[in-house]
């Protein structure tokens, strides 16, 4: 096992996975460890669809775009105002590989909250905290899934994506599915985009900003 700082260091986000097993125990493991984050409510509602049959898989992502051209990712960074390169540089690395990242991985866990208000429409910030808790889940699941050797990506679904899922998986309706995970062996090959270079001095402000 790593230590705890370089796990966090460490981890980063994989698309391109070779083909692996990852047996039961270590997913178990994982979700264990995204169990314990902390939770607005005390009841952390939290389940996990656990997929590694491939027909499955290929059933849950046929809507994310298989292949996407050049000239669509370049519309995409100019119609998101995305002009720092580094930031390019990663949405060019991930736009692509968005279906593939799926359909290669190990299996897919998806990660349902009970939500019981509505998430598009939310009153005050509180009545996003059971989002925010099952993304402390899962950072938690990304770190665990470092510290066991393995490599994960994740999805914000899109459009019609999470019904879609709710469909394919039958999770009940006061469920929401707040990404796809992929968990994998990362390809020898794998890129691993850079990340942004920050001066953490500059960004502590002690006492007053
Ligand atoms: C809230 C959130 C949403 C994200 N959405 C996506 C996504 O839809 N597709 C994707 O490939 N990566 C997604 N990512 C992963 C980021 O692209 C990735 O974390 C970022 O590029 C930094 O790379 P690193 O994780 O290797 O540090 C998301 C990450 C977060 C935290």
């Amino acid at each position: 096992m790593k230590d705890f700082y370089d796990v966090v260091n460490s981890r980063r986000t994989i698309r391109d996975f070779e083909n692996a097993f990852v047996e039961d125990e270590v997913i178990e493991r994982i979700i264990s460890a995204g169990m314990k984050a902390p939770t607005n409510d005390h009841m952390r509602d939290w389940h996990f669809i656990v997929i590694k049959n491939k027909d499955t898989v290929a059933k849950l992502i046929n809507k994310i775009p298989k292949q996407i051209s050049d000239e669509e990712i370049n519309a995409i960074l100019r119609d998101w105002n995305l002009n720092d390169t580094c930031q390019q540089n990663a949405y060019k690395d991930a736009i692509p590989k968005q279906y593939q990242m799926f359909a290669e991985a190990a299996c897919v866990i998806i990660p349902l909250l009970k939500q019981k208000t509505d998430i598009l429409h939310p009153e005050n910030l509180s009545h996003l905290n059971g989002y925010a808790s099952i993304w402390c889940c899962i950072e938690n699941m990304l770190l665990a899934i470092t510290a066991e050797g393995y490599a994960s990506a994740l999805r914000i679904p899109l459009g019609d994506e999470g019904d879609w899922a709710r469909k394919v998986l039958n999770f009940p309706k006061d469920y929401l599915m707040p990404c796809f995970i992929a968990l994998g062996k990362a390809s020898a090959n794998a890129s691993c985009v850079k990340q942004k270079e920050y001066s953490i001095s500059e960004r502590i402000h002690k006492d007053v900003w």
